[in-house]
C-alpha cells in the first residue's frame, strides 16, 4: 500500500537515497548516518503499532474484507460514485486512540462524517456503552452496503446508524431535529471540511464538553510544505488548519499521529 502518512512517505524516501547512495561511491560515514536516520523513521510506525492493543477481531475482518477488495474494479463498473482505496481506513492505532478518547469522555452519542468501509464507526461503536449511539455519514451506497454487513458481523454494529446522503444534508437535518454529539470525527472529503466545522459550531451539533476530532490534519505533510507541493487536498486542510487557529471559539491541538488527527473543543 502506498504511504499516506508524513513519517511513512518520509522513511520511504530515505530508504530510496540509500538505495541510491549505496549504488555510488559516497563517503562510509555519511551512509552509516544515512541508514540511521532510514532506521529511525521506518521503525517508528510498526513499533507503535505493536505496542497498541490489537484490533477485535470484528475489525481485523474488517481490514482484511477492505484490503482484499478489488476498488478500481467497483469503480470503473460504476458501483462506487468515486474511486476509493483501502488507505483511505484509519487503522489500528488512530482505532485505539479514538476509543480511548471516548473512555475519557464518558461519551454516548458520537457522529462521524465519511464512513467509508466502516473501520472508525465500529471501533467507535466498540467503546460505547450498550445504549451508545454512532451517527455515520457516507456519500458512497456502495461502501455503506460493505460497511453494513461488517456491522452485522459484530456485537457492536447496533449501535451504528448509516445515514446515507451527502454529510452537510445529515448535518443539517440533525441540526434541524436539535440533536447533540459528546464525540464528532471529521474523516470526509477535505474540501468539505470548512463547511462541517462551520456547521457544527454555528448550529450547537456539539454538546457542552464534546470534542471533534479531524482526520488527516497533516495530509501527507502538504499542511506545512510550500504552496508549489501542495494538491487540492493539501491546500484545503492548510485552510481548515488556518480557519481553526484563528477561531477564538475553540482550543485545540494537532496530534501528529498517523496523518494527523486534530483534537477541538469549544472554550
Ligand atoms: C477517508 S474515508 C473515511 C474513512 C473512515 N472514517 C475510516 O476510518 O475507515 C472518507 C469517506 O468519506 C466519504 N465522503 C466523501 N465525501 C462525502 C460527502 N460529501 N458526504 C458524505 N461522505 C463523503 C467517501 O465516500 C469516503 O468513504
Amino acid at each position: 500500500m502506498r504511504p499516506i502518512t508524513p513519517l511513512g512517505i518520509l522513511a520511504e524516501k530515505l530508504d530510496r537515497l540509500l538505495s541510491l547512495a549505496q549504488d555510488i561511491n559516497i563517503d562510509r560515514s555519511f551512509l552509516t548516518e544515512l541508514e540511521s536516520a532510514t532506521a529511525l523513521a521506518k521503525g517508528l510506525e510498526p513499533y507503535v503499532e505493536s505496542c497498541t492493543t490489537a484490533d477485535s477481531e470484528p475489525l481485523q475482518e474488517l481490514v482484511n474484507r477492505t484490503r482484499s477488495e478489488d476498488w478500481q474494479a467497483h469503480f470503473s463498473q460504476g458501483e462506487t460514485t468515486k474511486p476509493l482505496i483501502p488507505e483511505m481506513l484509519s487503522g489500528q492505532v488512530e482505532g485505539q486512540f479514538l476509543k480511548m478518547l471516548l473512555y475519557a469522555l464518558k461519551a454516548k452519542r458520537v457522529l462521524e462524517i465519511g464512513m467509508f468501509t466502516g473501520y472508525s464507526a465500529l471501533a467507535m461503536a466498540e467503546a460505547l456503552p450498550e445504549d451508545g449511539v454512532v451517527i455515520t455519514c457516507e456519500i458512497d451506497p456502495f461502501a455503506a452496503q460493505f460497511a453494513q454487513s461488517s456491522f452485522s458481523r459484530s456485537m457492536h454494529g447496533k449501535k451504528i446508524d448509516v445515514r446515507v446522503a451527502p454529510a452537510l444534508q445529515t448535518l443539517e437535518q440533525l441540526a434541524a431535529e436539535k440533536q447533540t454529539f459528546d464525540f464528532i470525527f471529521i474523516d470526509a472529503d477535505k474540501g468539505g471540511y470548512k463547511d462541517y466545522y462551520s456547521l457544527i459550531l454555528d448550529r450547537g451539533l456539539l454538546a457542552p464538553g464534546g470534542m471533534i476530532a479531524v482526520d488527516n490534519s497533516l495530509y501527507e505533510g502538504q499542511a506545512y510544505l510550500p504552496e508549489e507541493q501542495r494538491g487540492e487536498n493539501g491546500r484545503a486542510i492548510a485552510a481548515f488548519n488556518q480557519m481553526v487557529k484563528e477561531d477564538d471559539r475553540v482550543v485545540q491541538v494537532l496530534v501528529p499521529l498517523r496523518d494527523g488527527v486534530t483534537l477541538i473543543r469549544r472554550v
